[in-house]
């Protein structure tokens, strides 16, 4: 595989800004599909009361974009595209982390009452996950057929 084709997916990986409306009465975020995210949302979940010293994720999607937020809270967010690894911190609800597909991801260090919102591309569909990391690499090293 080609030096610049390993390094494309992780370099995908963004923080994303969504508009914020400063009032005295709070802030306002928002988030519109295709505009603020790059797909359409299929649905939503949140991993919340996670214990300290618990990590989520450990997992890598073949097709499903992801859209990570602390609403409430702060966590980091490990990538890992089987070459390159970079950690996110998450602390404000007014940006996000983009996720592409096949990226491994870990969440971690979660501080307590956090809040992690994922918007997703897909309902949930177990046979799009890759959960084990010595997988994931074969299904690189395959070009993921
Ligand atoms: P899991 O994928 O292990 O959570 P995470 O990777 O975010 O730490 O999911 C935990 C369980 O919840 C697992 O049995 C699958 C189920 N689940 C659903 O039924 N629907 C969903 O939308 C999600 C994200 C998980």
């Amino acid at each position: 595989m080609l030096e610049e084709q390993k390094c494309r997916i992780l370099g995908k990986c963004k923080i994303v800004n969504f508009p914020k409306i400063t009032d005295f009465r709070g802030n306002l975020s928002f988030i519109e599909e295709k505009h603020q995210i790059p797909f359409e949302i299929k649905r939503v979940y949140y991993l919340y009361d996670v214990p300290s010293g618990a990590t989520r994720g450990g997992h890598a999607h073949k097709e499903l974009q992801q859209l990570v937020i602390a609403l409430s809270g702060s966590f980091d967010v490990v990538l890992d595209d089987g070459y390159d690894r970079r950690k996110f911190f998450l602390n404000r609800p007014h940006y996000g982390l983009y996720i592409p597909p096949r990226v491994w991801r870990e969440l971690e260090n979660f501080s307590s009452n956090s809040v992690a919102l994922s918007l997703v591309s897909q309902v949930y569909d177990e046979a799009d996950y890759v959960r084990d990391y010595d997988e994931f690499k074969r299904m690189i090293e395959n070009g993921w057929k």
